[in-house]
């Protein structure tokens, strides 16, 4: 099928890849010249393994085209801008625009259907985006198709979580606009939920808000077991996550998946969706009258770890005024380079607010907000982050931190005291020198 994708972020250049990756004929369309110049080099903007490589073989074998404008009129035309947090609600000016560009290019003669994938609150498309779509090309919804499509790809999994998914879930105008939509996914074998267009809009972020509910209740667990001695948030929620109804039965065996799926609790939740999309939609649920009181919770308590995290550090030192603090990992987690949202961020603001000199080493952010970058030393290795620390905070589990000489690492720190706020040192052996605290245990007692 012949396709459009407007908005070159990482859900539209990914879904543009990978349709065309399933073989259809796509064109990324992109108002950033400079954009639109990379990616013709065969440049992803951004850091996404393996959609490069897929990138430079589509583009090569002409079935994917990048452009500054729609040309062609393709059958399925998505919706990828940016939907930036403001004010607490999310920001439409991209997506309206987008949809007046597409409105003006829609035929009467030719069937063709616009679908949002764009992270937008329920009623949007069949209020904001079908007027915008109606004025702008004089046809009726219906005489064009219009479809709400979800994406659900996280951060350094997006080409897996694409052609792979869980689900596929197309909200439809009407049946029409989504059987070609179901068309277009046709090889991807997946549950596929045909439904209303505000369905669509509500689950994606219905199930954005229970990841984050999941991981703010696994933070107050934790919280909770370092206040009770003889408990371990570790053990209590791998026992809580072997319940069938949390981890999978897949013939008739129990499959526990290694990793704790959103119950792990660390220094808080960050990144471009999670954050965003719960307030958003606490905004929505207080313009319906609702009171979101579940995800205010959720936001106070995400709110509340890196001070949680930073007092720990502050009972183990004694204070942080002049304490030379090594921060390892500013990513909001590990595998992408990106620190929007991340817990790293008010980590460093809160140590620096406190009187500490930090150093920061992270494998992939080599830079920090403008606002912060005054605030911090950027190492360029973990050694010397580490050189003369009083304390280093795990603040995103890369595995270099894993795989670190820590025995090494420690007889090179001034006083080696390491916080692990995302407990994924916990196997590690660390020299008896060595000051090793983790979350969710109670803290013992006395400073190094
Ligand atoms: C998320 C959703 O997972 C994805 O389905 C959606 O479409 C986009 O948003 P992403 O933002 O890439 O993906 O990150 P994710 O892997 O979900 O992690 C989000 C944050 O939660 C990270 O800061 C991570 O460190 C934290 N997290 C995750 C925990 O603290 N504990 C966990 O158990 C899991």
């Amino acid at each position: 099928m012949h396709v459009a994708v407007v908005g070159t972020g990482y859900v539209g250049l990914t879904t543009g890849v990978c349709l065309a990756h399933l073989g259809h004929e796509v064109t990324c369309v992109d108002i950033d010249p400079e954009r639109v110049a990379a990616i013709k080099r065969q440049q992803v903007p951004f850091y996404e393994p393996g959609l490069g490589e897929m990138l430079s073989t589509n583009l090569s074998n002409g079935r994917l085209k990048i452009t500054g404008h729609i040309k062609s009129d393709p059958e399925v035309v998505f919706i990828t801008v940016g939907t930036p947090e403001l004010d607490g609600r999310i920001d439409l000016s991209r997506v309206e625009m987008a949809a007046r560009q597409i409105g003006q290019r829609l035929r009467r003669d030719s069937y063709q259907v616009v679908a949002v994938k764009s992270t937008v609150v329920p009623g949007t498309t069949d209020t904001l985006v079908r007027k915008v779509l109606e004025q702008s090309s004089c046809l009726k919804a219906g005489e064009f198709g219009l479809c709400m499509n979800p994406e659900f790809l996280r951060e350094g999994f997006a080409v897996s979580d694409f052609l792979d998914p869980d689900r596929i879930v197309i909200g439809q105008w009407d049946d029409r606009s989504g059987r070609v939509l179901a068309e277009l996914y046709r090889t991807l074998e997946c549950p596929k939920i045909l439904t209303t267009l505000r369905n669509a809009e509500m689950i994606k972020y219905a199930a954005n808000s229970l990841l984050a509910t999941l991981i703010s209740f696994s933070n107050e667990i934790s919280a909770l077991c370092e206040a009770t001695p003889g408990t371990d948030v570790d053990v209590v929620m791998q026992g809580v996550h072997l319940d069938r109804r949390l981890s999978p039965v897949i013939d008739g065996k129990k499959v526990s998946p290694g990793v704790l799926s959103f119950l792990m609790p660390g220094c808080g939740f960050g990144g471009s969706c999670l954050p965003k999309d719960v307030n958003a939609l606490r905004a929505f649920a207080r313009d319906k009258g609702v009171d979101p009181a579940l995800l205010d919770a959720v936001v106070a308590v995400n709110a509340g770890r890196p001070g949680q995290i930073v007092s720990m550090a502050e009972s183990l030192l004694g204070t942080l005024d002049q304490a030379e603090v090594a921060v390892l990992g500013v990513a909001f987690k590990p595998g992408t380079d990106d620190t929007r949202d991340s817990p790293a961020l008010p980590i460093i603001q809160l140590l620096a607010g406190k009187g500490a000199r930090v150093r920061v080493y992270d494998p992939m952010v080599k830079t920090l907000p403008p606002a912060l970058f005054e605030m911090v030393k950027i190492c360029p290795s973990v050694d010397n982050a580490l050189a003369d620390a009083d304390a280093a905070i795990v603040v995103t589990a890369w595995p270099e931190f894993l795989e670190l000489d820590w025995a090494d690492a420690c007889a090179r720190m001034r006083r080696p005291v390491i916080i692990d706020s995302r407990n994924a040192l916990r196997r590690v052996c660390f020299p008896s020198s060595a000051r090793y605290v983790c979350i969710g245990q109670v803290v013992p007692e006395g400073r190094v």
